[in-house]
């Protein structure tokens, strides 16, 4: 079925409206829902992404606690599904879902589940990148490397992010860390606050994982897209710690 364009906003109505519905009907196979999930995800970032503000941020919050809830209750099984559904390329839509996706379900394996705000914090995953909203598309879609200048104004976004999360979406700000130090790195050379090893939340780390795991695998202007294999590797190459081992483990798992 071909969606036109000008109808987006009609399907996501009818997915707002519909996706709980959808999501308990007995006789629609978990391959069929999986796809719906990502489809709202990726409706509902789109959207957001076009015109965030306070009002779409509150009206995504369902979409997405659904969409957490749903992540939570699935088998290894049907993770590894829609891990395998998940597309990569160079969207920062599909990126930004992907990452919601599998930065919900490490998080939940790396915290022991017991985390009351894993909605807060899967939401944070999915708008871990929000504050690219605020630079210059000249600087987001620039095919070439950026001057120092641009890319000064480029790790401005997790802060801004974590602003608009906090002041626009009204979220714990023990979640919105996610956003805020998912470019953060164990060996201080991230940002934007240069953290060094334990100064940096678990949820930051575990953000990180998966934004990079996700950003190897597509293709960009400067580099080819690497098969799941060789990304695991570079990113294990970055590990220097018991906790990065763990999350690390944690997230190879999910993939096996
Ligand atoms: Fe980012």
């Amino acid at each position: 079925m071909y969606i036109h364009e000008r109808d987006k906003a009609v399907l996501r109505r009818y997915l707002d409206q519909n996706l709980k519905a959808i999501l308990q009907e007995p006789s629609l196979p978990p391959e069929t829902k999986s796809r719906v999930i990502y489809d709202s995800c990726l409706s509902r970032i789109e959207n957001l992404w076009e015109t965030p503000g306070a009002k779409l941020i509150e009206n995504g919050k369902q979409v997405f606690r659904l969409t957490v809830d749903y992540m939570l209750d699935l088998s290894r099984h049907g993770v590894q599904h829609m891990i395998r559904m998940i597309s990569y390329d160079q969207s920062v839509y599909t990126h930004s879902v992907n990452v919601g996706l599998l930065g919900t379900v490490l998080a939940k394996e790396a915290l022991g589940g017991s985390d009351p705000d894993l909605h807060e914090i899967g939401y944070a995953m999915f708008l871990h990148d929000i504050g690219k909203t605020k630079i210059d598309y000249s600087i987001l879609a620039k095919p070439g490397r950026l001057s120092d200048s641009e890319w000064e104004q480029m790790r401005r976004h997790p802060e801004l992010g974590y602003q608009i999360l906090c002041e626009e979406g009204h979220m714990n700000p023990a979640a919105a860390i996610t956003t805020l130090q998912h470019h953060e790195r164990f060996n201080g050379k991230g940002y934007p606050g240069n953290l060094l090893g334990s100064e940096i939340d678990p949820l930051g780390r575990i953000c990180h994982l998966v934004d990079s795991f996700d950003a190897l695998l597509a293709t960009r202007p400067y580099k080819p897209a690497f098969p799941p294999f060789k990304a695991l590797q570079m990113i294990k190459d970055d590990v220097e710690d018991p906790l990065g081992w763990e999350i690390f483990e944690k997230f190879v798992g999910l993939l096996r």
